[in-house]
């Protein structure tokens, strides 16, 4: 049976006050099943990084409601929000969003802060980079990688703690194609290992290997 993880009802989000309103979302009904690998595409503007935001519950919506496993995720505040963020969805960032103070196997490491020394964490940190590539890089700032290499490092951090909701903005938009390849190819094993995987891109390549693909225009969804 489908199990509908994400649940979005008449959602809008409007930037800016009177003057300069812009209306970057609004769309109607969405549902997003356990288990879907779904490509987020339009062009530059459309509203993408909003609703990836909006699900990750980086941001509030101007109207409307998201029922993660049929929890309104909007209204959540304090411990609660925390939780959602950082236990249910692993959000990997447009521009990375590494901390340059902080090595790789650190950054890897902050979603699991204050807590996170234990030597169960800092194995699967370890394991983690190791599997994307970047053995021996543990101990590198992020200023002394590669785009390639800290958009890795990234989606580790995005892994640490086992999301079962993955949320990637523009994961190949930076890298030349086989390292994007690489990148997508790695996001589909994760989805057929049971995630629900989300990716916002303008890459053709990213929504063929999409099992279903969103098209936004101007904020709107158009019939899939
Ligand atoms: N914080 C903000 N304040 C005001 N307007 C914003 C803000 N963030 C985004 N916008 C506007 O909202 C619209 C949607 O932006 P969004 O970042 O969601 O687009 P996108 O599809 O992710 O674009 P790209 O492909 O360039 O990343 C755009 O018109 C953008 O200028
Ligand atoms: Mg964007």
């Amino acid at each position: 049976m489908v199990e509908t993880l994400i649940s979005v009802e008449n959602l809008a989000r409007v930037y800016g006050r009177r003057s300069s309103v812009i209306k970057a979302l609004d769309i109607g009904q969405l549902e997003i099943a356990r288990g879907d690998f779904v490509a987020v595409t339009g062009p530059s503007g459309c509203g993408k990084t909003t609703l990836l935001n909006l699900l990750g519950a980086l941001d509030r919506p101007s109207r409307g409601r998201i029922l993660f496993k049929g929890k309104d995720i909007t209204r959540l505040g304090g411990a609660s929000l925390c939780r959602y963020r950082r236990e249910k969805v692993g959000f990997i960032f447009q521009a990375y969003c590494l901390l340059p103070t902080l090595s790789a196997l650190q950054n890897v490491l902050t979603p699991a802060y204050p807590q996170g020394n234990g030597r169960r964490v800092r194995g699967r940190a370890r394991e983690l980079l190791h599997r994307l590539g970047l053995a021996g890089a543990e101990k590198r700032r992020p200023g002394e990688l590669s785009g390639g290499e800290q958009q890795r490092v990234a989606i580790a951090r995005a892994l640490l703690l086992d999301p079962e909701l993955i949320l990637a903005d523009e994961p190949t938009g930076n890298l030349d194609s086989t390292t994007g390849a690489g990148i997508i190819a790695l996001l589909k094993s994760l989805n057929e290992k049971g995630k629900t995987v989300l990716v916002a891109s303008h890459d053709q390549r990213v929504a063929d290997a999409c099992g279903r693909v969103l098209r936004l225009e101007d904020g709107c969804l158009h019939p899939e």
